[in-house]
C-alpha cells in the first residue's frame, strides 16, 4: 500500500475534526489507526473511502490522487475501496446471502447465478453457510460482522477500510473476527483498520498511526513504534489501555 496524505483538513460546524493531517505509508500491507475518542479517526477513514469530502489537502492512494471535486471521480474511487463499519450496515430486509448477491449484481454487474455462487463460497469461508438464509436481526453480532466483511470482500476492493469492526462484540467473537482480518492480511490485501484493540494493532498490523486532535502525532512500523516513541501523550494512551487488559 502506498498512501500519501498531505495537509488534510475537515471542519464540522466550525470545529476542526482534521487539522492539516499528514501521513506517509509506503510498501506495507496493513495500517492500524489508533487514538483517543474524537481524535478524527472515523473522519479520516470516511475521507479515504470517498464518503466525506475534505476542506483542503490531498490524498494519494496507490499512486492515484483522490479527486474530491467531481462526483463521478468519487464514484469511481468508491469502487476501489470497501468500508466495514462497526454498525455493519447490512440491508435489514435481505438475507445474509442476498446482502452479498445484491451489490454484486447491482454495482458490479455480475450475472445473478455467478453472484450467488461467489456469495455462497465467501459465506462458507467465514463459517456462515448455515446462516445464509437468515436476516440480519436473526444473526449474532459476530455473525453480522462476518457477513459485512464477506460482503466487502465480494466486491474485490483494492483496499479494505475497517472502522472499529469489533467494538460491539464480546471478547471471544472479537478474537474470531480479528482472526478473519489477520487472514486477509496474510493474503497481502491492503487494509486500514481503526481499532481499539491495541494488541492486534501491535502484532497484526505492519504500521501504526496515532491520531489525536485531528493530526497524526506518531506513525511508524508497529515493531518499533511502541518502544521508540518519545511522545508522552502516546505513551500515556497506550499504557492506559494496556493497564486494563489481563
Ligand atoms: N458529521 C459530523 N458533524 C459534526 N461533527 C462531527 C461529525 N463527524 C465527526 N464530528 C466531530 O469531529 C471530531 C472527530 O470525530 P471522529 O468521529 O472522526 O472521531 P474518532 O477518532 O473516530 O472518535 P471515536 O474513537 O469516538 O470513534 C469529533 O469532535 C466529532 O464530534
Ligand atoms: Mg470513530
Amino acid at each position: 500500500m502506498q498512501l500519501e496524505i498531505r495537509g488534510l483538513t475537515k471542519t464540522f460546524a466550525g470545529m476542526r475534526a482534521l487539522d492539516h493531517l499528514d501521513l506517509s505509508i509506503h510498501g506495507s500491507g496493513s495500517l492500524a489507526v489508533i487514538g483517543p475518542s474524537g481524535g478524527g479517526k472515523t473522519t479520516l477513514l470516511r475521507i479515504l473511502g470517498g464518503l466525506e469530502t475534505p476542506d483542503s489537502g490531498t490524498v494519494i492512494l496507490n499512486g492515484r490522487e483522490i479527486d474530491f471535486s467531481s462526483e463521478n471521480a468519487l464514484m469511481a474511487h468508491r469502487r476501489r475501496v470497501a468500508v466495514v463499519f462497526q454498525a455493519y450496515n447490512l440491508f435489514p430486509h435481505l438475507t445474509a446471502e442476498a446482502n452479498l448477491v445484491l451489490p454484486l449484481v447491482k454495482t458490479r454487474g455480475v450475472e445473478r447465478s455467478a453472484a450467488i455462487a461467489e456469495s455462497r463460497a465467501l459465506l462458507d469461508r467465514f463459517g456462515l453457510s448455515e446462516h445464509a438464509h437468515k436476516h440480519p436481526n436473526e444473526l449474532s453480532g459476530g455473525q453480522k460482522q462476518r457477513v459485512a466483511i464477506a460482503r466487502a470482500l465480494a466486491l474485490k476492493p483494492e483496499i479494505l477500510l475497517f472502522d472499529e469492526p469489533t467494538s460491539a462484540l464480546d471478547p471471544e467473537i472479537t478474537a474470531g473476527v480479528l482472526d478473519v482480518i489477520n487472514d486477509l492480511r496474510h493474503e497481502n490485501r491492503d487494509l486500514i483498520l481503526v481499532t481499539h484493540e491495541i494488541g492486534f494493532a501491535r502484532h497484526a498490523c505492519d504500521q501504526v498511526a496515532y491520531v489525536s486532535e485531528g493530526q497524526v502525532k506518531i506513525s511508524g512500523p508497529s515493531e518499533t513504534i511502541y518502544n521508540q516513541s518519545d511522545s508522552p501523550e502516546f505513551q500515556r494512551f497506550v499504557s492506559r489501555i494496556i493497564h486494563w487488559k489481563v
